[in-house]
Parts: structure tokens; sequence; C-alpha cells
């Protein structure tokens, strides 16, 4: 007790201290190497940096906690005699040091003003310790941990467990200097119910064992916020040599099906960008209250059921989850300000795996899609918004702020429009030797721009001028000279929908080559002056209210939502209240909050589809529905 309470008093000058030291020569001296991380992170690792981590941990269903120890590797450059990790909704219950495990002194910090930042756990080192051990437990609100019941499972037998780190959630279920410019390779132990597999964003298990206790290595460093672990009634099935899919039974051959195409995928990206880092890349496909569409976790993405459409239109995402293997898992962005380095040139990546493994017109529909997303984002943040900016600036914010589609369509459009202006050959020459040099390593905005000047521009005054980076980088907007999107495919579709929207009934439309993509540009486009009746005559002919596909489903809803079809409302009751995935609840719920009776839905629907949500959408849509 007294070691905790004379450690208050050390936390505190700590504090006076840290806000002194901040702007100093320090800094400035190691700002080479380390980014700064204090936007998002109580971690200074400027003074001390961790290296690896050995993870010991156990899995209680029961008591929705995850226990154990957290043994660091650190490297005290500074000889500094004290060290921070960021830390939420856990308790922490002793820190020793060294591998003899002497006890030392550690202290949380007071309850911060933004919840999502957490606290720092300061620890008391000496200027020769290599090994710090801390043992602890989660709180089962832990905001990266998603339990769920059987009955919220495939398979509606066993529990089920996943983690979502990105961005800052890691702190919530392992102690860490959780900031993206911080690597480190881990280890770990972790314990689970006989009857259950764990895996990790790590090597894993392809089998359960009788025991319940799984081990796991990730040799390459990673950022906090790629550490994952998934636990249930989990199996898996290959799809290639270094492919495969891990799901619950009554998944697993709709899954490997829908995803055969993940060992071509890989070998397309491998051609582009150079050799894939990671050794294996599987899918774990989650049960539905996965809030995201997926994950990039190092080795085995994290992807929800509703990207399996049952005709493989939806595998762009996997396409996506793998091009981060190199954009963002390889190189990645060292501050959340930097998200678009991750992002933009992943979807720029994801589309050029697209049109190795169908075509051109298929892939353009793809871009023009994410066009149409640009457009909506940058209309409803307002062209002059800072938001619209590539490069952000989310201090004093919660970077899930930064998230939108401006770091993804703006930013692969401007990949594009360099693409545009140097050609494909120098631009994929240029990303290949770029994702090389700066392998396992973070990348500021600053610090690319400066290496797209040496390299690309190389002098060039009249080339810097037509890439305009400046402008596309640090202003809001779109820029003039942005590249155009152009879809044949969708050309076909609008001149569909003029007949349509002229009166031509459903049936006499020529729709019977359209793939996904076609149809989510037909509904997205009907504009919102039809009548309930054009609902009536669409859904008879083509069954939108009964299909199988959630991007259909999402944009279906809006239109029978705006239009009181309440045929679909049933449906739409099934949907929200069995999936999660944020980028559909969200439009939805706004949708509905719009009339007093469709806000009354809302709020029933809301009420008992809540504790099937993960903390990432309960975020968002406890704003929408004014539920605090
Ligand atoms: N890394 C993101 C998901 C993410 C971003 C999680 C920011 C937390 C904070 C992932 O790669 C992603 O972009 N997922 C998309 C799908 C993709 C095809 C655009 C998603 O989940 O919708
Ligand atoms: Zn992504």
């Amino acid at each position: 007790m007294s070691i905790r309470i004379s450690l208050l008093a050390l936390f505190i000058a700590g504090i006076i201290n840290f806000n002194c030291s901040q702007n100093g020569n320090n800094m400035e001296m190691l700002a080479d190497f380390v980014a700064d991380v204090s936007n998002h992170s109580y971690s200074k690792p400027e003074e001390v940096i961790v290296t690896h981590l050995d993870l010991d941990i156990e899995v209680d269903f029961e008591n929705k906690m995850i226990t154990g120890k957290a043994s660091y590797q650190i490297d005290n450059k500074s000889g500094s005699i004290e060290m921070y990790l960021d830390i939420r909704q856990m308790e922490i219950e002793k820190v020793t040091l060294g591998e003899d495990e002497t006890e030392t002194a550690f202290a949380v910090g007071p309850e911060p003003d933004s919840e999502y930042l957490g606290r720092p756990l300061k620890i008391a080192i000496d200027a020769d310790t290599k090994q710090v051990n801390i043992y602890y437990s989660t709180k089962p609100e832990a905001a990266a941990l998603q339990w769920l019941a059987p009955e919220q499972t495939e398979g509606k037998v066993h529990p089920f467990l996943f983690t979502q780190s990105q961005a800052i959630l890691a702190r919530t279920w392992v102690p860490c200097q959780d900031a993206p410019g911080i690597r480190y390779t881990y280890n770990a132990t972790v314990k689970v119910p006989k009857e259950l597999m764990a895996v990790m964003s790590a090597g894993n298990p392809t089998e359960k064992n009788a025991e319940g206790i799984y081990k796991f290595v990730m040799a390459q460093p990673i950022p906090s916020y790629l550490m994952a672990l998934a636990v249930g009634d989990i199996v898996f099935k290959p799809i290639g040599d270094r492919t495969g899919v891990y799901a619950e039974p009554a998944m697993i051959d709709t899954a490997v099906r829908e995803f055969s195409e993940m060992e071509d995928m890989l070998l397309s990206a491998e051609k582009l960008y150079g050799a894939y880092r990671w050794d294996r890349y599987d899918v774990i496909v989650l049960p539905p209250s996965f809030p995201f569409g997926g994950m990039e976790n190092p080795r085995l993405t994290f992807a929800t059921p509703t990207v399996i459409a049952g005709d493989r239109s939806l595998v762009s995402l996997i396409a996506h989850e793998l091009a981060h293997s190199w954009s963002g898992n390889l190189v990645t962005n060292a501050t959340w300000d930097d998200f678009w380095l991750n992002e933009g040139f992943t979807v720029y990546f994801e589309r050029r795996i697209m049109e190795e493994i169908h075509d051109k017109p298929y892939t353009d529909m793809l871009s023009m899609a994410g066009y149409q997303d640009l457009q909506d984002e940058i209309k409803r943040q307002g062209e002059n918004s800072d938001d619209t900016k590539l490069k952000l600036n989310l201090s004093d914010r919660d970077p899930d702020d930064g998230m939108t589609n401006i770091a993804y369509e703006k930013g692969s459009l401007f990949v594009t429009h360099i693409e545009n202006v140097v050609g494909r050959e120098k631009l994929d020459a240029f990303l290949k030797t770029y994702f090389n040099k700066f392998a396992f390593k973070s990348m500021t905005t600053e610090k690319f721009i400066e290496y797209l000047e040496k390299e690309l521009i190389a002098g060039d005054d009249s080339l810097a001028k037509r890439i305009n980076l400046a402008s596309w980088v640090y202003s809001p907007g779109i820029p003039e000279d942005h590249p155009v999107r152009e879809s044949k495919r969708f050309e076909f579709v609008e001149e569909n929908l003029a007949k349509w929207l002229d009166g031509t009934k459903s049936h006499q439309l020529s729709t019977q080559y359209w793939s996904t993509h076609e149809w989510l540009h037909f509904l997205r486009n009907m504009p919102d002056t039809i009548t309930e009746e054009r609902l009536v005559d669409l859904d008879s002919t083509f069954n939108f209210t009964a299909s199988g596909n959630a991007e259909i489903l999402c944009i279906w809803f809006q239109h029978t939502i705006k239009h009181n079809y309440t045929a679909s409302f049933d449906s739409l009751e099934h949907f929200l209240m069995k999936v999660g995935r944020r980028k559909f609840l969200e439009p939805l719920y706004k949708e509905l909050v719009k009339s007093e009776e469709g806000k009354k839905r809302a709020e029933s629907i809301y009420a008992k589809a809540r504790p099937n949500y993960h903390s990432v959408s309960t975020n968002t849509l406890d704003e929408i529905l004014g539920w605090e």
C-alpha cells in the first residue's frame, strides 16, 4: 500500500514533467524513429519502448473476464526510472520486474476527461530493467471484447469471444503502449474452456486440443491495434497452400466456397507489390455481431458473415483486408492522423487485385461506387470541413471520428491520380520499393511526401505541379484535377433506371446479367420521389425483402423505411436483431428516427438488439437514438 501512495506522488510529478518535456530536445532528436504518440497514448516511447510481449492469459466466459500476465521486454534507452502503458477498463493486480519477478511500485492515473483514452499505468523501473510483468484482469465491459452467448452464434451451443482492437481498444484487453507507431513481437499462451479453440493474429492451430491451452507466436513486429483473439467452437479448412478459413462448423463449407479465390488473390497481390511477408493468410468468419466488415489482423483477417452472399459478389472485402498485409500491416500509419496511408492505399490495392481476379469493367463498378461514397461523405461533412483533408487532426478527439470515407475513397482517388500522372508502371515500381523499404516501420504523411518527392518527382517541377501533392493532402474537398471515374456497366444500369422511372414495369427491364454491384447501383440511385407502389412492383419481381445479400438489404430497407413499405418491416427487424455491422446499422437507424412512427420502432428494436451489438456500434448508435 505504501509503495502505491509514494508512487502516486511520483505519478503527479511525472505528469508535470511530461508536459514540460514534450517539446524538448529529446523529442526532436528522436523524432526520426519514434513518432509522436501523445495524441492518443500515454506511453512515452522516446524514453522506454516495448519490444516484445509474452502474454499468458485465461479466458473466463462465466465472469466475462480475461485474466493473466503481460510480460514485456523493454528498451530503456533513456535510462528512465519509470515507464508508461495505456490501460482502460481493467484492474492491475501487481507489477514485477525481471525474470525473478521482484515486485515494483505502480500507479494508475486519474479518471480521464475522455473515456476513450483510458488511463496511464505508470511503473517504477530501474535504468537497467529489461523485463516488466503486469498481472491484470479485464472488466466485463472492456470495449474491445464482445462476449457472445450461445444464442448469438451459428451453432447456438457454445459461447464465443472476439476482440476488435483498432483504433485504440487494445488497451482494454492487454496493458500496452497503444499507438500505431510502436511495434513489438508477441508470444501468447491462452487457456480456454476445453470444448473451444482459440486463434490469434499469429501462427494458429488447425485443430482443438484436449487441454484447451493454445500457444501462439507472432514473429514479426506489429502495432498493438493488430493484436487479436477469437475463441469459440471454431474449425479450420484449407483453400490453397497458404490460405484457409476458420469458422463455426455450421458455416465452414459455405465460407470455403465463398472464399475460393483467396489463394489467387494472394498470388495476384504478390505479383503486384512483392512477397507476402506474414507466412500464411487465413480468414475467420465471426458471428454476425462483428462490428466491421473486415479487420486486417495479421495472418488472420477477422470477417463478418455478411460478406457471404452465396455468389462471391462481396469478396473484394477479402482483397481489401489482404492488401492491408502490405499497406497498413507492413508499412503502418504512424498516428491516426495518417490513417489515409493505411486505407487509401489499401482501397487502391484492393481494386488492383480485383482487376486481376475479374476484369476492368468489373473493377470500374467498384471504383464508381466508391466515388459515390466519397461524394456522399463530402456532402455530409461540407466541402470545407477539415475532416475532408487526407491528413487529419484528431488531437483531443476519439480517433474513431477520423474513420470516414475520406481516408478510403479520397485516399484511393489520390493514388489513382498519381497513377494517371506517372503511369501504372512507374507507380507500381514505386509502391513495391516503398513497401519493401519501409517494411515493419511506421509512416507519417510527411515522411511519405518526402519519399515520393525524392523517388517519383525527383526535381521535375512540371510533374510536381501535375501531382499537386499539397492540395490533395492538406486541402479539404476534392481537387479539380481529380481522376474521372467511369463505368460502362453502371451506364447500362442508369438507362434501365431511367426507363423504370418513366413507368416501365420491373419485369420488362434488362437485368438478367446484373451482378450485386449493378443492383446496388440501381437501388442506390432510385430517387426519393418514388412511391410505395413502385417499391411493391420492384419487390414482387426481384424479391429484395427476402434477399440474402446484406449490402442489398441495407439499401433496400432505407427506401422501404422512407416510403413506409410495411411488408418489409419484419425482415428489417430480423436484420437489425441479427447483424451488428455498424456500416449497415447506422444508416438504417438514422432513416428510422426521421419519423415519429419510425423512431418508436427504432427504440423498441434497439432496446432488444443492443445487447447483440459490439461497443464500436453502440457508441455510434447510442448517439443516434439519444440513448445515454
Ligand atoms: N481496418 C479497417 C477497419 C477499421 C478501421 C476498424 C478503423 C477500426 C477502425 C478495415 O480494413 C476496413 O476498412 N474494413 C471495411 C471493409 C473494407 C472493404 C472497406 C469495413 O469493415 O467495412
Ligand atoms: Zn481497411
